[in-house]
């Protein structure tokens, strides 16, 4: 995630490689990231202590160590963070440092096409907030919200979200080939017609129900395959789905804060 990011910003040029520093503990991965993307790098997480802008992008269960390392930023500094799970006062707190902004993003900032869903507490200045939009613009779209809160939820919507959409990929696929269809025709079928029907909904100022309305004909194919999705409770099982990733997401937060 880390590395998209820093894709993302040199490929739109919004940043000269030789500002960014890069702390990776791998001997292997630091020289890789160096040659592949021109930037500073280093083993060590002190020496990025004196960046405007440090970013953690480590696993959960690595954050607590780097940010004993961290510890003695100065006010002016920024800290953005897109570890899952990991609140604001456990970072406030372990740093003893402020200004601080909570990211959520997903999978398809991979290629730049993701969704990052953030806040920032009130120490983040305006020109910071500007530049928090900027960095994840790198990833794709963000949306910012006003309190910690919708985090969770984002984490159940967004961030999850591409796990739902793959399932639901793999089953059609999987429905296709059933039928008759070899697996790379399959494939090409569904995932074609997902991308375009996105891009369609997208595009369109419809509400997906009327756009369903619009190729359900009276006694037609979608009328007897949504009929079967609804008797499936399709609906009921998605929402359910994402209450559970939900209430998972804010019993993980508690976790970590305790
Ligand atoms: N992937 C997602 O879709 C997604 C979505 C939302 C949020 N996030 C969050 O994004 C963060 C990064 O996820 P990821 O999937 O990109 O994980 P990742 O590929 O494992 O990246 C973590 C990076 O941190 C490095 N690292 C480990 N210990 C370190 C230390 N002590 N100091 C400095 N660097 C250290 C790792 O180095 P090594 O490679 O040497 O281990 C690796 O380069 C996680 O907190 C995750 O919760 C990810």
């Amino acid at each position: 995630m880390g590395e998209a990011m820093i894709q993302g910003l040199i490929t739109k040029h919004l940043i000269d490689p030789s500002k960014i520093t890069v702390c990776e503990p791998r001997t292997e991965r630091r020289e890789q990231l160096k040659q592949q993307h021109k930037v500073r790098v280093t083993s060590d997480n002190r020496d990025a202590k004196d960046s405007s802008i440090i970013v953690l992008s480590v696993k959960p269960q690595d954050l607590n160590k780097v940010l004993s390392e961290l510890k003695g930023l100065k006010p002016n500094q920024l800290v953005i963070s897109i570890v899952a799970g990991a609140r604001i006062k456990t970072i406030n707190d372990a740093l003893t440092h402020s200004a601080v902004v909570r990211v959520m993003p997903n999978t398809p900032a991979q290629i730049g096409e993701g969704i990052s869903v953030w806040t920032a507490t009130p120490s983040v200045n305006k020109e910071q907030l500007g530049h928090v939009k900027t960095i994840l613009q790198a990833l794709g779209n963000e949306v910012q919200v006003e309190e910690e809160k919708y985090l969770d939820m984002a984490t159940a919507v967004s961030g999850t979200g591409p796990s739902y959409v793959f399932l639901v990929m793999e089953a059609m696929i999987d429905a296709a080939v059933h039928l008759g269809f070899a697996r790379h025709v399959a494939y090409q079928l569904v995932t074609e017609t997902m991308r375009g029907s996105i891009l369609y909904a997208m595009k369109s100022s419809k509400h997906p129900a009327e756009l369903r309305n619009m190729v359900t004909s009276p006694g037609g194919t979608s009328a007897a395959a949504l009929y079967q999705l609804e008797k499936g409770n399709l609906r009921t099982v998605i929402s359910r789905a994402i209450f559970a990733a939900y209430e998972r997401s804010k019993a993980l937060g508690e976790t970590d804060s305790h």
